[in-house]
Protein backbone atom coordinates (compact mmCIF):
# COMPACT_ATOMS: atom_id res chain seq x y z
CA UNK A 1 0.00 0.00 0.00
CA UNK A 2 1.28 3.48 -1.06
CA UNK A 3 2.29 5.89 1.76
CA UNK A 4 0.15 8.11 -0.27
CA UNK A 5 -3.06 6.34 0.44
CA UNK A 6 -2.07 5.96 4.22
CA UNK A 7 -1.70 9.85 4.66
CA UNK A 8 -5.07 10.13 2.37
CA UNK A 9 -7.19 7.86 4.40
CA UNK A 10 -5.71 9.09 7.98
CA UNK A 11 -6.64 12.60 6.30
CA UNK A 12 -10.13 11.40 5.65
CA UNK A 13 -10.92 9.87 8.64
CA UNK A 14 -10.15 12.69 10.55
CA UNK A 15 -12.98 14.20 8.36
CA UNK A 16 -15.37 11.77 8.02
CA UNK A 17 -14.42 10.01 10.92
CA UNK A 18 -12.96 6.36 11.40
CA UNK A 19 -15.85 3.87 10.90
CA UNK A 20 -14.72 1.74 8.30
CA UNK A 21 -16.01 2.06 4.57
CA UNK A 22 -17.85 -1.24 3.57
CA UNK A 23 -18.42 -0.67 0.37
CA UNK A 24 -17.06 1.50 -3.05
CA UNK A 25 -18.99 3.20 -5.58
CA UNK A 26 -18.08 4.62 -8.60
CA UNK A 27 -19.75 6.72 -10.36
CA UNK A 28 -20.23 6.91 -14.10
CA UNK A 29 -21.18 9.50 -16.36
CA UNK A 30 -24.49 11.19 -15.54
CA UNK A 31 -24.82 8.78 -12.50
CA UNK A 32 -23.95 11.10 -9.90
CA UNK A 33 -27.25 11.84 -7.95
CA UNK A 34 -26.60 8.61 -6.14
CA UNK A 35 -24.00 10.78 -3.99
CA UNK A 36 -26.17 13.64 -3.16
CA UNK A 37 -28.53 10.74 -0.90
CA UNK A 38 -25.44 9.79 1.15
CA UNK A 39 -25.63 10.80 4.63
CA UNK A 40 -22.21 12.21 4.86
CA UNK A 41 -19.72 14.26 4.53
CA UNK A 42 -18.80 15.65 0.73
CA UNK A 43 -14.39 16.18 -0.26
CA UNK A 44 -13.52 17.32 -3.00
CA UNK A 45 -10.95 15.54 -5.30
CA UNK A 46 -8.97 18.68 -5.11
CA UNK A 47 -8.59 18.53 -1.30
CA UNK A 48 -7.18 15.17 -1.60
CA UNK A 49 -3.71 15.28 -3.02
CA UNK A 50 -3.20 13.02 -5.82
CA UNK A 51 -6.61 12.55 -6.77
CA UNK A 52 -7.23 12.91 -10.10
CA UNK A 53 -8.73 15.63 -12.12
CA UNK A 54 -11.82 13.88 -13.16
CA UNK A 55 -12.86 16.60 -15.50
CA UNK A 56 -14.93 15.02 -17.50
CA UNK A 57 -18.74 16.66 -17.71
CA UNK A 58 -21.41 14.71 -16.34
CA UNK A 59 -19.04 13.88 -13.48
CA UNK A 60 -19.27 15.48 -10.11
CA UNK A 61 -15.58 14.92 -8.26
CA UNK A 62 -16.16 14.58 -4.77
CA UNK A 63 -15.54 11.64 -2.07
CA UNK A 64 -18.91 11.42 -0.37
CA UNK A 65 -18.28 9.18 3.13
CA UNK A 66 -21.52 8.08 5.05
CA UNK A 67 -24.54 6.24 5.09
CA UNK A 68 -26.79 4.89 1.86
CA UNK A 69 -29.57 2.52 3.11
CA UNK A 70 -27.40 1.21 6.63
CA UNK A 71 -24.33 0.81 4.86
CA UNK A 72 -21.06 3.01 5.16
CA UNK A 73 -19.95 3.69 1.94
CA UNK A 74 -17.81 5.70 -0.20
CA UNK A 75 -18.71 7.20 -3.51
CA UNK A 76 -16.44 8.70 -5.64
CA UNK A 77 -18.53 11.27 -7.95
CA UNK A 78 -15.97 11.42 -10.49
CA UNK A 79 -13.58 8.66 -12.19
CA UNK A 80 -10.56 9.63 -14.25
CA UNK A 81 -10.78 8.04 -17.43
CA UNK A 82 -7.28 6.79 -19.24
CA UNK A 83 -8.30 9.04 -21.80
CA UNK A 84 -8.28 12.00 -19.79
CA UNK A 85 -4.44 11.44 -19.35
CA UNK A 86 -2.87 8.86 -20.65
CA UNK A 87 -2.71 7.30 -17.74
CA UNK A 88 -4.18 3.89 -17.34
CA UNK A 89 -3.86 4.03 -13.96
CA UNK A 90 -5.56 6.98 -12.93
CA UNK A 91 -8.08 5.50 -10.34
CA UNK A 92 -5.30 3.62 -8.28
CA UNK A 93 -4.97 5.73 -5.98
CA UNK A 94 -8.78 6.26 -5.23
CA UNK A 95 -9.00 2.51 -5.35
CA UNK A 96 -5.84 1.74 -2.98
CA UNK A 97 -7.63 4.77 -0.47
CA UNK A 98 -10.83 2.76 -0.84
CA UNK A 99 -9.44 -0.09 0.83
CA UNK A 100 -7.49 2.08 3.79
CA UNK A 101 -10.80 3.08 4.42
CA UNK A 102 -11.74 -0.81 5.29
CA UNK A 103 -13.68 -1.86 2.19
CA UNK A 104 -13.64 -5.28 0.94
CA UNK A 105 -15.33 -4.43 -1.95
CA UNK A 106 -16.52 -1.38 -5.02
CA UNK A 107 -19.38 -1.55 -7.51
CA UNK A 108 -18.49 0.31 -10.66
CA UNK A 109 -21.23 2.16 -12.55
CA UNK A 110 -20.67 3.22 -16.33
CA UNK A 111 -22.60 4.76 -19.00
CA UNK A 112 -22.32 2.95 -22.13
CA UNK A 113 -23.55 1.74 -26.02
CA UNK A 114 -25.44 -1.56 -26.37
CA UNK A 115 -24.68 -3.99 -29.14
CA UNK A 116 -27.74 -5.81 -28.51
CA UNK A 117 -31.13 -4.76 -30.14
CA UNK A 118 -33.02 -6.80 -26.87
CA UNK A 119 -31.09 -4.07 -24.68
CA UNK A 120 -32.53 -0.57 -25.48
CA UNK A 121 -31.47 2.73 -24.51
CA UNK A 122 -32.38 2.63 -20.86
CA UNK A 123 -31.48 -0.64 -19.82
CA UNK A 124 -29.30 -1.89 -17.29
CA UNK A 125 -26.47 -4.08 -17.72
CA UNK A 126 -24.87 -5.86 -14.76
CA UNK A 127 -20.98 -6.99 -16.64
CA UNK A 128 -20.47 -10.87 -16.12
CA UNK A 129 -17.03 -10.48 -17.63
CA UNK A 130 -15.18 -7.94 -19.56
CA UNK A 131 -12.93 -7.66 -22.92
CA UNK A 132 -10.13 -5.38 -22.73
CA UNK A 133 -10.41 -4.21 -26.17
CA UNK A 134 -7.83 -1.24 -25.21
CA UNK A 135 -4.61 -3.35 -25.47
CA UNK A 136 -4.15 -0.96 -22.38
CA UNK A 137 -3.48 -1.92 -18.60
CA UNK A 138 -3.28 -0.31 -15.29
CA UNK A 139 -1.05 -2.64 -13.89
CA UNK A 140 1.63 -1.59 -16.94
CA UNK A 141 4.75 -0.94 -14.73
CA UNK A 142 4.22 -2.31 -11.84
CA UNK A 143 7.06 -4.13 -10.57
CA UNK A 144 5.99 -7.18 -8.22
CA UNK A 145 4.95 -10.39 -9.47
CA UNK A 146 1.71 -9.00 -7.52
CA UNK A 147 1.20 -7.84 -11.40
CA UNK A 148 0.19 -11.15 -12.39
CA UNK A 149 -3.49 -10.87 -11.56
CA UNK A 150 -6.01 -13.76 -12.22
CA UNK A 151 -8.84 -12.05 -13.78
CA UNK A 152 -11.78 -15.06 -13.30
CA UNK A 153 -14.78 -14.52 -11.73
CA UNK A 154 -13.50 -10.75 -11.76
CA UNK A 155 -16.86 -9.98 -11.92
CA UNK A 156 -17.59 -11.21 -8.17
CA UNK A 157 -20.38 -14.27 -9.03
CA UNK A 158 -21.98 -13.59 -4.98
CA UNK A 159 -22.18 -9.53 -5.83
CA UNK A 160 -23.56 -10.64 -8.88
CA UNK A 161 -26.18 -12.75 -7.42
CA UNK A 162 -26.96 -10.30 -4.56
CA UNK A 163 -27.50 -7.47 -7.50
CA UNK A 164 -29.83 -9.35 -9.67
CA UNK A 165 -31.85 -10.33 -6.51
CA UNK A 166 -32.10 -6.99 -5.67
CA UNK A 167 -33.08 -6.02 -9.48
CA UNK A 168 -35.97 -8.55 -8.99
CA UNK A 169 -37.26 -7.73 -5.55
CA UNK A 170 -37.37 -4.00 -7.16
CA UNK A 171 -38.85 -5.26 -10.59
CA UNK A 172 -36.23 -3.68 -12.43
CA UNK A 173 -34.93 -5.91 -15.70
CA UNK A 174 -31.57 -5.85 -15.09
CA UNK A 175 -29.33 -7.36 -18.35
CA UNK A 176 -26.41 -9.33 -17.86
CA UNK A 177 -23.63 -9.28 -19.98
CA UNK A 178 -19.62 -8.46 -21.57
CA UNK A 179 -18.47 -5.08 -21.59
CA UNK A 180 -15.74 -4.22 -24.04
CA UNK A 181 -13.25 -1.46 -23.43
CA UNK A 182 -12.47 1.06 -25.90
CA UNK A 183 -10.23 3.52 -24.63
CA UNK A 184 -11.95 6.66 -26.52
CA UNK A 185 -12.37 9.74 -26.32
CA UNK A 186 -13.78 9.24 -29.58
CA UNK A 187 -16.09 7.23 -29.90
CA UNK A 188 -16.34 3.96 -32.10
CA UNK A 189 -16.51 3.02 -35.83
CA UNK A 190 -19.08 0.90 -36.89
CA UNK A 191 -16.74 -1.27 -38.34
CA UNK A 192 -14.86 -1.73 -34.70
CA UNK A 193 -18.51 -1.90 -33.11
CA UNK A 194 -19.20 -5.61 -35.70
CA UNK A 195 -15.84 -6.37 -35.16
CA UNK A 196 -16.48 -6.77 -30.82
CA UNK A 197 -20.02 -8.08 -31.85
CA UNK A 198 -18.41 -10.71 -33.16
CA UNK A 199 -16.37 -10.88 -29.89
CA UNK A 200 -18.84 -11.77 -27.83
CA UNK A 201 -19.12 -8.13 -26.51
CA UNK A 202 -22.64 -6.91 -25.12
CA UNK A 203 -21.20 -3.24 -24.64
CA UNK A 204 -19.26 -0.55 -24.62
CA UNK A 205 -17.81 1.96 -23.32
CA UNK A 206 -14.42 4.08 -22.38
CA UNK A 207 -14.07 3.67 -18.37
CA UNK A 208 -14.47 0.79 -16.12
CA UNK A 209 -12.13 -2.40 -16.87
CA UNK A 210 -8.90 -0.69 -15.80
CA UNK A 211 -10.64 0.11 -12.55
CA UNK A 212 -11.75 -3.90 -12.19
CA UNK A 213 -8.28 -4.79 -12.85
CA UNK A 214 -6.82 -2.66 -9.98
CA UNK A 215 -9.69 -3.91 -7.51
CA UNK A 216 -8.87 -7.55 -8.27
CA UNK A 217 -5.32 -6.26 -7.86
CA UNK A 218 -5.63 -4.67 -4.54
CA UNK A 219 -7.64 -7.33 -3.34
CA UNK A 220 -11.25 -5.79 -3.39
CA UNK A 221 -14.06 -8.00 -4.56
CA UNK A 222 -15.70 -5.50 -7.63
CA UNK A 223 -19.15 -5.79 -9.63
CA UNK A 224 -20.08 -3.26 -12.42
CA UNK A 225 -23.53 -1.91 -13.50
CA UNK A 226 -24.01 -0.38 -16.97
CA UNK A 227 -26.80 2.19 -17.83
CA UNK A 228 -27.24 1.83 -21.76
CA UNK A 229 -27.49 5.48 -23.20
CA UNK A 230 -27.00 4.47 -26.96
CA UNK A 231 -27.29 1.95 -29.43
CA UNK A 232 -23.50 1.68 -30.37
CA UNK A 233 -22.40 3.11 -33.55
CA UNK A 234 -23.99 1.25 -36.46
CA UNK A 235 -26.92 -0.56 -34.90
CA UNK A 236 -29.16 2.64 -35.13
CA UNK A 237 -29.85 5.85 -36.55
CA UNK A 238 -29.95 7.39 -32.68
CA UNK A 239 -27.61 10.27 -32.04
CA UNK A 240 -23.92 9.08 -29.74
CA UNK A 241 -22.48 12.37 -28.52
CA UNK A 242 -21.55 13.02 -24.77
CA UNK A 243 -24.28 15.18 -25.04
CA UNK A 244 -26.97 12.45 -25.22
CA UNK A 245 -25.13 10.12 -22.55
CA UNK A 246 -25.59 12.73 -20.44
CA UNK A 247 -29.44 13.21 -21.53
CA UNK A 248 -30.05 9.49 -21.58
CA UNK A 249 -28.01 7.99 -18.27
CA UNK A 250 -30.83 9.76 -16.02
CA UNK A 251 -33.31 6.74 -17.05
CA UNK A 252 -31.07 4.10 -16.53
CA UNK A 253 -29.80 5.95 -13.25
CA UNK A 254 -33.29 5.53 -11.88
CA UNK A 255 -33.54 1.62 -12.24
CA UNK A 256 -29.58 1.37 -11.04
CA UNK A 257 -30.26 3.16 -7.73
CA UNK A 258 -33.27 0.62 -6.91
CA UNK A 259 -30.95 -2.49 -7.63
CA UNK A 260 -28.34 -0.03 -5.65
CA UNK A 261 -30.09 0.37 -2.90
CA UNK A 262 -32.18 -2.60 -2.69
CA UNK A 263 -28.06 -4.36 -2.77
CA UNK A 264 -26.84 -2.19 0.16
CA UNK A 265 -29.96 -2.80 2.56
CA UNK A 266 -29.36 -6.36 1.92
CA UNK A 267 -26.01 -6.07 3.18
CA UNK A 268 -27.22 -3.59 6.36
N1 LIG B 1 -19.31 3.95 -26.86
C1 LIG B 1 -18.39 4.18 -25.89
N2 LIG B 1 -18.68 4.72 -24.74
C2 LIG B 1 -19.96 5.06 -24.51
C3 LIG B 1 -20.96 4.85 -25.45
C4 LIG B 1 -20.62 4.27 -26.70
O1 LIG B 1 -21.46 4.05 -27.60
N3 LIG B 1 -22.13 5.31 -24.90
C5 LIG B 1 -21.82 5.77 -23.67
N4 LIG B 1 -20.51 5.62 -23.42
Amino acid sequence: MSKNAEKLAAQIKGIAGNAPVQLGLILGSGLGHIAEEVDGIAIDYADLPGFPHAGVSGHNPKLVIGDLEGVRVAVFGGRAHYYESGRGDAMRLPLEVLRELGAKAMIATNAAGSLRADMPTGSIMCLTDHINFSGLNPLIGEATDARFVPMMDAYDPDMRAALQAAAQAAQVEMATGIYAWYSGPSFETPAEIRAIRMLGADAVGMSTVPEVILARFLGLKAAAISTITNMAAGMSDEAISHAHTKAMAPIGAAKLEKVLRGYLHGMA
